[in-house]
């Protein structure tokens, strides 16, 4: 495959740290010495659907298509307040696509999910255009008056179209169940048969634990798709990190012994936007022409599950 259009789009709100101190025992140094995180972006008046149909059409153009060339709509998304239909139906009615789509979640390695995913199909079926579309509001699923979960996240949504293309060299994915160290639980309907012993759960994080899992998990994959793709760490022009956190992707680089100045973040403006925070990275590179023809990007990204994938793509 190759990527041949990016695009992103932010909720308006800027929550800062100093506004977060205003309901939570916490402040702007903590927050930003132990997360990297300044603000992040809330979703308040709009809504995640209206984001992604702004990622998307801002992917579409930068293609060069139109709707009507999808072939795929692949969706990200760990929860929006649609259970079903999916998120990427809910896409296709608004930009008035009529190719088949599909929801995954991933967590926040969502993007390199739908990655290898697009490789198939675009290997295995007639499809020419595949749309990629991250679209989360972890916002809406962490406990506002927990200081350790609700600091970390923002709201976003990032959009690939990928088409045939022989730039993507290597992709790995692992996933290893580890349910209690990060999960979100919702509540089920009650029915004269099953009855919820426990309710909804906003989102609980074993901080140290996701932390070591993240940084071993992402340093391994991003080892092994450079050996598949024969290449060294000198051959890459940028890794782009899920921006989880910079301490994380501060040891991530460290262990491959790299200078800063090849790991672009922008945590500090978004915050972690889950499976959304390497599109919307990629698609910010792209637009300042940061990024030159033929360069080799690595991405790495690590979520609950635990779901982890790494990839090496040619910039087309
Ligand atoms: N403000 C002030 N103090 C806080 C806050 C806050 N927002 N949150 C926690 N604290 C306190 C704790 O209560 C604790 O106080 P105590 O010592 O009195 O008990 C103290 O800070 C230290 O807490 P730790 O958990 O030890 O802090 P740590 O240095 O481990 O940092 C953090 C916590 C930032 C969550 C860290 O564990 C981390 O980076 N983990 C990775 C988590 C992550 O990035 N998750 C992203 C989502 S998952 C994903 O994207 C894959």
């Amino acid at each position: 495959m190759k990527i041949i259009g990016t695009g992103s789009a932010l909720p308006s709100l800027s929550v800062t740290n100093d506004m977060l101190a205003r309901f939570l025992d916490t402040d702007d140094h903590w927050i930003q010495t132990r997360t990297g995180i300044q603000q992040r972006r809330v979703i308040s008046k709009e809504s995640l659907k209206e984001l992604a149909v702004k990622a998307t059409q801002n992917a579409l153009d930068d293609a060069g298509l139109t709707a009507a060339d999808l072939d795929y709509i692949l969706c990200s998304n760990i929860a929006n307040n649609y259970v079903t239909p999916a998120l990427s139906c809910i896409i296709q009615g608004e930009i008035e696509a009529t190719c088949p789509c599909l929801d995954l979640n991933g967590a926040c390695a969502g993007f390199l999910y739908a990655l290898d995913i697009a490789e198939a199909f675009l290997n295995s079926y007639q499809d020419k255009n595949i749309l990629i579309v991250c679209a989360e509001e972890p916002t809406r699923f962490v406990n506002w008056n927990e200081r350790s979960t609700s600091v970390l996240f923002g709201d976003g949504a990032g959009a690939v179209v990928v088409t045939k293309g022989t730039n993507l060299k290597a992709l790995t994915l692992t996933t290893t169940s580890k349910v209690d160290v990060l999960y979100y639980r919702r509540l089920l309907e009650n029915t004269p048969y099953a009855a919820n012993a426990e309710g909804t759960e906003p989102l609980v994080m074993n901080g140290r634990d996701v932390f070591k899992l993240a940084v071993s998990s992402s340093v391994a994959d991003i080892k092994k798709v450079m050996q598949e793709a024969s290449i060294t760490c000198e051959d890459v022009s940028y890794f782009l990190l899920h921006q989880a956190n910079i301490r994380i992707i501060d040891s991530i680089r460290e262990h491959l012994s790299q200078s800063p100045d090849k790991f672009p973040q922008n945590i500090e403006k978004y915050g972690n936007t889950s499976s959304a925070s390497i599109p919307i990275l990629l698609d910010e590179l792209s637009r300042a022409n940061k990024i030159k023809s033929k360069s080799m990007l690595v991405m790495s990204a690590f979520g609950a599950g635990f779901c982890t994938g790494a990839c090496a793509i040619e910039w087309d």
